[in-house]
């Protein structure tokens, strides 16, 4: 099928028109986060304003830029949750009026799955694998068995990985947001520079915390202030950026073996960064793991990944109806 994907749940506005929900014809993004970052984080308010402003023009872009009109499109895809209720409510009403108006199936995504469907617009992968999603706003473990097949292994118990990030940022005043700007700095640090906790390690559970590694940066900082010690901030960020690297590649794989699977994907904003996915990669050569992690474009919110589902299940014959209503929380 031809279809038309929509993704609104948090400050990325984003269309994509995707073939068999694996060739990608256009995947625009529209992205909102300089607005967001004079307040430091994301403002739901100011965030739904802006979908409304972009998503007229995001979508004819995206059609535009496929060389494909409207008439041809065969289906509606949208990210129904979970993310922000009203940055939702944007995408999910543009969804069902072009559906209504043109008469074409619909189906409601969530984006979680986006996510680790984003693979296979790369290449093909076999079922099951381990999958650990890793954004803004989830960090959690999957064994997945196929589309809509997800069985929960893990998750944060508080803090996700790359809320972790942006929060440590701030701290060490770093723009918003600071996931990109801790991987460029720690670039040049020393990841040993400062001993920092790596929760739940050995807990021999599949979950996480990060919460108490963000304390225990500002307990450094209120102790050690950078501008009075010989550690710079590009040190911190390589410690910080390693004790939560560390954590996310041993349970991972911890993961994958006590669950007896040789393939893991690794997915969300977070994938975009380096040591992450030179630490996953090392691991798994030594493991003999396949492992597949999305270019870093596919890897933060888009929504050519909202339609591999998408396409998936309105081939098996599901549809949305206009009930369909956006969920802020909807765990997979
Ligand atoms: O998947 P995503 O684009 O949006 C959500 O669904 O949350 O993930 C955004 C998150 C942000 O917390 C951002 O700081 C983080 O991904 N991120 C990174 C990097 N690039 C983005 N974190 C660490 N290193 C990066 N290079
Ligand atoms: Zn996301």
């Amino acid at each position: 099928m031809l279809l038309l994907a929509i993704e609104t749940s948090c400050d990325e506005t984003a269309a994509a028109v995707v073939r068999n929900g694996r060739e990608v014809l256009a995947n625009v993004i529209s992205s909102q986060v300089k607005v967001h970052a004079e307040y430091g984080g994301v403002v739901p308010e100011i965030a739904s304003r802006k979908h409304l402003e972009a998503i007229p023009l995001v979508i004819g872009e995206a059609l535009a830029s496929a060389a494909v009109s409207l008439d041809e499109i065969e289906g509606i895809a949208v990210t129904q949750g979970p993310g922000l209720a009203g940055a939702l409510l944007v995408g999910v009403s543009v969804a069902k009026a072009i559906a209504f108006a043109r008469r074409l199936p619909l189906i409601g995504i969530n984006h979680i799955e986006g996510h680790l469907a984003a693979i296979f617009l790369e290449r093909p992968v076999a079922f099951p694998f381990l999958a650990l999603a890793v954004s803004g706003g989830h960090t959690h473990l999957y064994r997945v068995e196929g589309f809509g097949r997800y069985r929960p292994l893990g998750q944060t118990l508080d803090d996700a990985a790359g809320e972790a990030f942006d929060k440590v940022a701030k701290l060490l005043g770093l723009p918003y947001p600071g996931g990109i700007e801790i991987d460029r700095l720690a670039a040049t640090g020393n990841e040993l520079a400062v001993a920092l906790p790596r929760p739940l390690l050995h807990d021999g559970s599949c979950n996480f915390s990060f919460s108490g590694l963000k304390t225990a940066v500002l307990t450094y900082l209120q102790k050690h202030p950078l501008s009075e010690g010989a550690v710079t901030i590009n040190d911190l960020c390589a410690s910080f950026q390693r004790a939560v690297c560390d954590v996310l590649v041993a349970k991972t794989f911890q993961a994958a073996e006590a669950d007896g699977i040789e393939r893991v994907v690794v997915a969300g904003g977070v994938a975009c960064n380096s040591v992450l996915r030179r630490t996953m990669t090392e691991m798994a050569r030594q493991r003999g793991v396949e492992l597949l992690i999305p270019s870093p474009l596919l890897c933060s919110d888009n929504a050519a990944m909202i339609a591999v589902p998408a396409d998936y299940y309105l081939e098996q014959g599901l549809r949305g109806d206009f009930s369909l209503d956006a969920l802020a929380s909807w765990p997979l």
